[in-house]
């Protein structure tokens, strides 16, 4: 075997490995983690959004998270993450276009749910 042919399989057990550890990993038990959420919001909507269960936003036209709830239900977000359709984008500032995996959204709206007013 060559070597270029070596490092090719190599890599492929690897990716597919990756694969199965993965799927052992969402069949044993994973609950939804409000921490993990609540870091995927700072570190994508910080910028203009309050992140967390008190404050104003930096950009006022974006609704504070723990308000989200006044607005709609948290859970009406789930589908329009997962399709990474966001409402309202003509703000000044426009809002980007964001994608989460069903595990990001599961921990996303637990957060959500758990930093709401009411
Ligand atoms: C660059 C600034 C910016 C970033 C980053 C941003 N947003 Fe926004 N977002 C806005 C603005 C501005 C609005 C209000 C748009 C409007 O009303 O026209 C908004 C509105 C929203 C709304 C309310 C829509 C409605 O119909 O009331 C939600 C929910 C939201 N954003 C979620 C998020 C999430 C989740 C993230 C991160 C994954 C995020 N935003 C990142 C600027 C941003």
């Amino acid at each position: 075997m060559q070597m270029g042919q070596f490092f090719r399989a190599f890599f492929t057990v690897g990716i597919i490995g990756g694969a199965f550890v993965a799927l052992a990993e969402a069949k044993s038990g994973w609950a939804p983690d409000p921490q993990a959420g609540h870091a995927l919001l700072t570190e994508n909507c910080a910028s203009c959004h309050a992140v967390d269960a008190t404050g104003t936003s930096p950009v006022p036209a974006a609704v504070a998270f723990h308000e989200i709830s006044a607005r709609y239900p948290v859970k009406a977000l789930e589908e329009a993450l997962a399709e990474g359709i966001m409402v309202g984008h003509d703000g000044v500032q426009q809002m980007p276009e964001f994608r989460f995996n069903a595990i990001q959204i599961g921990d996303i709206i637990a957060y959500l749910e758990s930093i709401q007013d009411e």
